[in-house]
């Protein structure tokens, strides 16, 4: 993963968005984005569910493809959904194999206290594993909801001793989510990886947002995103505009009829 390695050294910043899709994909292999992340949160945002636990290996799988066929040529990074790493090497070994076969450069494991083990397994096997520290949503039961993370300074110091921890065991990069901007400061500062934030300020190697979030599809407003368009509004207006036309009888057209 030398291509992610090499924002550490503070050039251009990594740019990183969430996609789950074959439409939404190609789309993305038209831009300058750096790479994609098919993250677990499309639990949240294509099946509507209220948080990331109920997805499944399969999911994760399917939606790594679709991905893969629209953009085969960025890196992709998948999410190892919820307590696949915490059920023994062996079965976190079969979830990887299966996401890197369906067409991942990498995969993103949440928190890393209980996972050295199966961290630096699949590290030792080849496979590129991205850590995710913070705001961790595989943990929000025992977070208590989706809060910013780092607050206090035990909370502070835990996160930093957990980037260094994640270093060592040769994660290429680090997702840093909702935290102080000075915790994000002190850990770009600390460990040699790219640092990759949301919600974690300007002070990081790299940023990465969920796409339904950037081009303001998913109508939350949340303080760390900002809407770089307003596609919820040509949506709805598209889609009136066609019923519109159905009920005048304007569409289709005699054009857009067969003779
Ligand atoms: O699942 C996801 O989309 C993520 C990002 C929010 C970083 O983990």
């Amino acid at each position: 993963m030398k291509y992610v390695k090499n924002f550490k050294k503070g050039e251009k910043k990594l740019s990183m968005v969430t996609c789950y899709d074959y439409t939404f994909a190609k789309l993305i292999s038209q831009t300058e984005i750096d790479c994609i992340l098919v993250g677990d949160s499309l639990g949240m945002v294509v099946y509507g569910h209220e948080n990331t636990l109920s997805v499944t290996t399969q999911m994760m799988k399917l939606h790594t493809e679709a991905v893969k066929k629209g953009c085969p040529d960025k890196i992709i990074i998948s999410d190892m959904p919820f307590l696949s790493t915490r059920k023994g090497i062996s079965y976190a070994m079969d979830v990887a194999h299966e996401l890197m076969s369906a067409g991942c450069s990498g995969i993103k494991v949440e928190g890393v206290i209980g996972q050295e083990k199966v961290i630096s397994s699949l590290v030792q096997s080849g496979i590129p594993v991205m850590g995710h520290l913070g705001l961790t949503p595989q943990y929000y039961q025992s977070l208590g909801g989706f809060k910013v993370q780092g607050r206090d300074k035990e909370s502070f110091e835990e996160i930093v001793h957990q980037a260094l921890l994640l270093e060592d065991l040769g994660v290429f990069s680090i997702v840093l989510e909702c935290v102080p901007n000075s915790l994000a400061k002190q850990i770009q500062e600390k460990v040699s990886i790219p640092i990759i934030g949301i919600g974690a300020g300007v002070d990081v190697d790299g940023q990465v947002l969920v796409l339904h979030d950037l081009l303001g599809l998913s109508g939350e407003k949340f303080k760390f995103v900002r809407d770089f368009s307003s596609l919820n509004t040509n949506v709805i207006e598209g889609i009136n505009s066609y019923v519109l036309e159905v009920n005048e009888e304007k569409f289709p057209s005699l054009d857009e009829s067969f003779k």
